[in-house]
């Protein structure tokens, strides 16, 4: 069995994961670590994609690090283990949310999400998901009545389901990936939530969005959703990440015409999230 790595900056790696999830439909494994993000498809020999024998290749426009490495027979059973429950939020101070995969034990106490890693991005460990649900926790633990919620860019679907999880309703998603949306919906499926996907692409105009509206994306798609956005269609809360903590000016400077105001960010990594508030709803 051979571990297919390739290795690219955290702003390629939107491109990068794109293309490799339409060469390996099956699943890519995600390593974030400071300064690069690294993709890794399993298979046989000849069953992975043929992406040359140089260890720099160009990938989405960019050069990406390639290295195969042959792993053992148990590499199953490796893959299992490389996968950890995720606990977001602090459950001795409020609502707390505990993301696991199918084979790990449940935790009834908590907003629990079912994630099967392998499919559509999103089995919530990426820092960019992190930084939402714990903006979701935040706003959860509040009180404010919830209401319902739009999760733009949805992939697996694990920010809806959450929100879910933690009290907002009805859930409405969308993602220009057919396999996300199949993915977010059997998701929704197995962990018992109520909520619509649908195959939109961003770049040809948004959906109605929820007062609450939570959006992990990269900064260019953001700016397109800023200039989609209109008094008709503006959320009151609206969580973004996928931007880069050098990113957030031009994130604010794309929202802040719509009288979108900063109430919060965070940050892991490289990797930054902006909360905004309409202004007057808060
Ligand atoms: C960073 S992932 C976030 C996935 C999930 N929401 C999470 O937080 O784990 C971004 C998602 O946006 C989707 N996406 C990228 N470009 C898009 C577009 N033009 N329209 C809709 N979705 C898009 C990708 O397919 C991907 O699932």
């Amino acid at each position: 069995m051979i571990r297919l790595a390739v290795r690219c900056q955290p702003e390629q790696a939107e491109l990068v994961l794109a293309e490799l999830t339409v060469l390996a439909p099956g699943g890519v494994e995600e390593v974030a670590a400071d300064g690069y993000v690294e993709y890794a498809i399993y298979g046989a020999e000849g069953e992975l994609p043929d992406l040359g024998e140089e260890e720099k290749v160009v990938i989405a426009g960019g050069t990406v690090e390639v290295e195969a490495t042959e792993v053992a027979d148990d590499w199953a059973d490796r893959w299992r283990t490389f996968h950890k429950p995720l606990l977001v939020g602090d459950p001795d101070r409020g609502p707390a949310v505990w993301i696991r995969p199918p084979w790990e034990p449940e935790r009834a106490d908590l907003a629990e999400v079912v994630v099967d890693p392998g499919q559509a991005f999103g089995t919530g460990a990426h820092p960019t998901t992190r930084l939402c649900i714990e903006a979701l926790i935040e706003i959860a633990g509040r009180g404010d009545p919830f209401g319902p919620l739009t999760d733009l860019g949805c992939g697996s679907g694990v920010l809806a389901i959450a929100a879910g999880k933690l009290g907002w309703r009805p859930l409405e998603g969308c993602d220009n990936e057919v396999a996300a949306v199949e993915a977010a919906r059997e998701n929704a499926r197995v962990n018992g939530v109520e909520a619509g996907f649908d195959r939109i692409d961003l770049k040809s105009g948004l959906p109605a969005l929820a007062p609450t509206t939570v959006a992990n994306l990269t900064a260019p798609l953001l700016e397109i959703v800023a200039n989609g956005l209109s008094a008709e269609n503006l959320p009151e809360t609206l969580i973004c990440s996928g931007l880069l903590t050098t990113e957030y000016d031009r994130v604010l400077a794309a929202f802040g015409p719509h009288g979108l105001v900063e109430t919060g960010r965070g940050a892991i990594g490289d990797w930054g999230s902006l909360v905004f508030a309409r202004e007057g709803s808060r």
